[in-house]
């Protein structure tokens, strides 16, 4: 009797050890995915991107923006956007189609899990009355013309959400000039920002511009 009884308790307490070998094992593998992933999109990003966007995506010339902290969301949809030939302005033309055409989905996907992971760069500051009226624009928008607050989609902080891009610390030459081309229509693939774009005017977009670059 005891012979026969005693291996029954063992039986489940080794097929549990077992599991939860199996489970520990499982439970690392998308550890282990995420630190390869964030690897190979760190190797990719110096060999490829840190030329024009500077190391950590810390670009320091307002022609290449900053990538840092920028949501894998938005990333992941302009280097899709940029491959599809969706997102056309000059400059996307003239940089970063050829870039992207080289892009599978993997490799997106470890490039925009490595910059998202960056740290964000911080605040140059400016002009207090220009801040100031960028600020109002950012927070509360201008209601007597329709025009949402930017912070309702972009976050109160301008830090981003999803597919809604981080716009703090991002050179504010570059800003602007994406505000001009979603007006002038050459950024032609995002037709909600096109219409706020259309509705604001040049001091606007300079003074909104100066506020989220010295967030
Ligand atoms: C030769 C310079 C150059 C290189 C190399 C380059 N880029 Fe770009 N990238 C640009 C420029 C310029 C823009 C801005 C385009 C514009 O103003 O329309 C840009 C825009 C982007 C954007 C859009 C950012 C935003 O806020 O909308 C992303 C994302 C991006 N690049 C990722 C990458 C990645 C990832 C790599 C490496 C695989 C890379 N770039 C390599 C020049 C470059
Ligand atoms: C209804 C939501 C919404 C509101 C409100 C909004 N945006 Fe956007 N904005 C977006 C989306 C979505 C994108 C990304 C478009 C894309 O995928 O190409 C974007 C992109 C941008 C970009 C380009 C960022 C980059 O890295 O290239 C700028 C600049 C911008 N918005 C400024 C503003 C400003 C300034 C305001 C307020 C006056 C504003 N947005 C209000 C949704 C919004």
């Amino acid at each position: 009797m005891r012979t026969l009884y005693l291996p029954i308790p063992q039986a489940p307490s080794r097929l549990a050890a077992w599991l939860v070998a199996v489970a520990v094992v499982f439970a690392g593998l998308p550890l282990l995915a995420h630190a390869e992933n964030s690897e190979r999109g760190e190797r990719l990003a110096g060999q490829l991107c840190a030329a024009c966007h500077g190391v950590h995506g810390h670009s320091e010339s307002p022609i290449f923006p900053r990538l840092s902290a920028q949501t894998p969301e938005y990333l992941t949809a302009q280097l899709k956007g940029f491959r599809d030939h969706a997102r056309g302005e000059t400059d996307a033309r003239s940089y970063m189609w050829a870039i992207a055409s080289q892009l599978d989905d993997a490799t997106i996907a470890s490039l925009a899990d490595y910059y998202s992971h960056q740290e964000p760069v911080h605040g140059t500051p400016g002009d207090a009355a220009l801040l100031a009226k960028g600020q109002d624009l950012f927070e509360h928008g201008a209601p007597d013309r329709g025009t949402p607050a930017c912070a309702s989609c972009h976050g109160d902080e301008g830090q981003g959400n999803g597919t809604f891009p981080r716009l703090a610390g991002q050179h504010r030459e570059y800003l602007q000039r994406q505000i001009e081309v979603f007006s002038n229509g050459t950024r032609a693939n995002a037709p909600v920002m096109t219409a706020i774009a259309h509705s604001l005017d040049a001091d606007e977009a300079k003074a909104v511009a100066a506020w989220l670059e010295s967030r």
